[in-house]
């Protein structure tokens, strides 16, 4: 009897798999960290090898650790870091260059040329904008800079694919070069109303139509893992960006329903239904899902910076040892305090979309020390999620109970200065681990261990909510501060 999932959530910074049982319980996990290169200032790299070891790795000892045979396994359920571009020989699967991170910035100037006259068709296909963020300027980047690899795209010899189709090529042994379509939605290559590759747009990033995947729905027949991979060939049976999934593990599925995922980066994400809602205010419009051939859209704003934000205090500046000690080190240290960190690392994305802004520290006096820089560090987390929140606000759209997830909503002074600044409550749920529940649940409906996708609801659970303690007027100075610095970094 097949009485388990595995979902697999290949991630930034780390690979994890977790086992759910029919409850669709996590039983157990098991995860690794992956590092990331930046061999130039704005690129971003990762070893294409190290993410694949790390989700074998990972697969195989989840079985073994548990004593969880592969024909236990109903079926695998991925999930992945969104638009890290990858390109690989059909032949062999080996990869021709490291995987372009999504927070690469190497194209920004291309796709700046692309602003004033192609922008607006973009957006209106995509839903995204011509930002280097997304994959087809990183791909174009690739077929230029490698030599041979554009006739040999143009032949069939190569393929391309964010990590979800990277990953379902390798476990299947060659066997599928497909992706779904909220992957799909993240490349800058596909027209999220008529789902299909735009022809135009390949033309305009000069992308051969043949070393694209085959989009299929997010619950789908994937194939099968190799059986010399496992011992038993496990079908893959769901596929979803990693936060798609979160907004699917937030039983997000009405419109108006809301989540903010805190990983590498942070990203709210608002369930818009079946229509695509058009941004005034510089959100993007996303596929959520597509099952059954129907489509569910999602408004969503983007931060490049969240855990990343606190994994420099820890790298580069050796001030905390763990990501949890931010927590006692923060402590105590006043909402009106005047450091102030705009963690433009990788740029900035959502709402401002300014690929070359480098990160900025204001208002440091004698007094300024590891704990203020700390708690800088993870208001900025808070301040960002405000923008996002407003601009959400702008085009019509308010979360009543924002849901929150990932990493950092373990820190409970981060959720309180979060519910400070952005003066509303805050629900984190009991699954700190929304991604790859969403994917096991995804995958759980598949198989037709619930009926419908509406009983996810009946399986979520939040904790209590952190409301407000600022005043609105003290929120408002602190808020105006941040935009205010903000201002000063702006390009035009
Ligand atoms: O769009 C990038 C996003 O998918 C990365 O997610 O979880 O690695 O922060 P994460």
């Amino acid at each position: 009897m097949s009485d388990f999932i595995i979902a697999l959530d290949q991630g930034t910074t780390s690979t994890r798999a977790i086992l759910y049982n029919r409850e669709l319980s996590p039983i157990a996990s098991i995860s690794e960290e992956l590092p990331l290169s930046y061999p130039q200032a704005g690129w971003v790299e990762q070893d294409p090898e190290a993410i694949w070891q790390s989700v074998l790795h990972c697969i195989q000892q989840l079985l073994q650790q548990n004593g969880i045979l592969p024909e236990q396994v109903a079926g695998l359920a991925l999930t992945n870091q969104r638009e890290t571009t990858l390109l690989w020989e059909k032949a062999s699967g080996q990869t021709l260059y490291p995987a372009i991170v999504w927070q690469d910035r190497r194209t920004a100037e291309q796709c700046q040329a692309l602003k004033q006259q192609h922008e607006a068709s973009i957006r209106a296909k995509t839903g995204l904008l011509a930002d280097p963020y997304f994959s087809a300027s990183k791909l174009q980047w690739l077929l230029e800079q490698i030599p041979g690899a554009r006739q040999r795209a143009e032949t069939g010899e190569l393929c391309f694919g964010t990590v979800d189709s990277f990953l379902l090529w390798r476990l299947t042994g060659g066997q599928e070069h497909a992706t779904d379509a909220s992957n799909a939605s993240r490349t800058l290559l596909f027209d999220i109303h008529q789902q299909r590759w735009d022809p135009e747009l390949l033309t305009l990033f000069q992308i051969p139509r043949a070393i694209l995947p085959e989009v299929r729905d997010s619950a789908a027949d994937f194939g099968h893992c190799s059986a010399r991979l496992f011992g038993h060939p496990i079908p893959i049976i769901s596929l979803l960006g990693d936060q798609q999934a979160a907004l699917l593990g937030q039983a997000c599925i009405q419109p108006g329903m809301g989540k903010s995922t805190y990983g590498t980066g942070c990203f709210v994400m608002v369930n818009t239904g079946g229509q695509a809602l058009c941004s005034q205010h510089q959100l993007l419009s996303t596929v959520a899902w597509r099952i059954r051939g129907e489509t569910c859209y999602a408004l969503e704003g983007s931060i490049f910076m969240a855990g990343a934000t606190v994994q420099w205090l820890r790298d580069k500046l050796g001030i905390i040892q763990q990501a949890s000690d931010t927590e006692a080190l923060a402590e105590g240290v006043d909402a009106q305090q005047t450091e102030l960190l705009i963690p433009a690392f990788t740029g900035l994305g959502a709402p401002y979309w300014q690929p070359e802004v480098k990160a900025a520290l204001f208002g440091l006096t004698r007094n300024s020390g590891k704990a203020e820089l700390c708690a800088a560090a993870l208001r900025s987390v808070a301040y960002q999620t405000q923008d996002l929140l407003l601009a959400m606000a702008d085009d019509g759209i308010r979360i009543a109970d924002l849901r929150v997830d990932g990493g950092m909503t373990v820190n409970r002074w981060f959720l309180q200065a979060l519910a400070d600044i952005t003066q509303q409550a805050i629900t984190p749920s009991q699954h700190s681990d929304a991604t790859a529940f969403g994917t096991a649940f995804l995958a759980a409906w598949q198989l037709g261990w619930y009926p419908q996708l509406s009983d996810v609801a009946s399986l979520w659970q939040g904790s209590a909510p952190f409301t407000p303690k600022l005043t609105k007027t003290q929120q408002q100075s602190c808020y105006h501060y941040w935009r205010t610095s903000i201002a000063r970094l702006l390009v035009n």
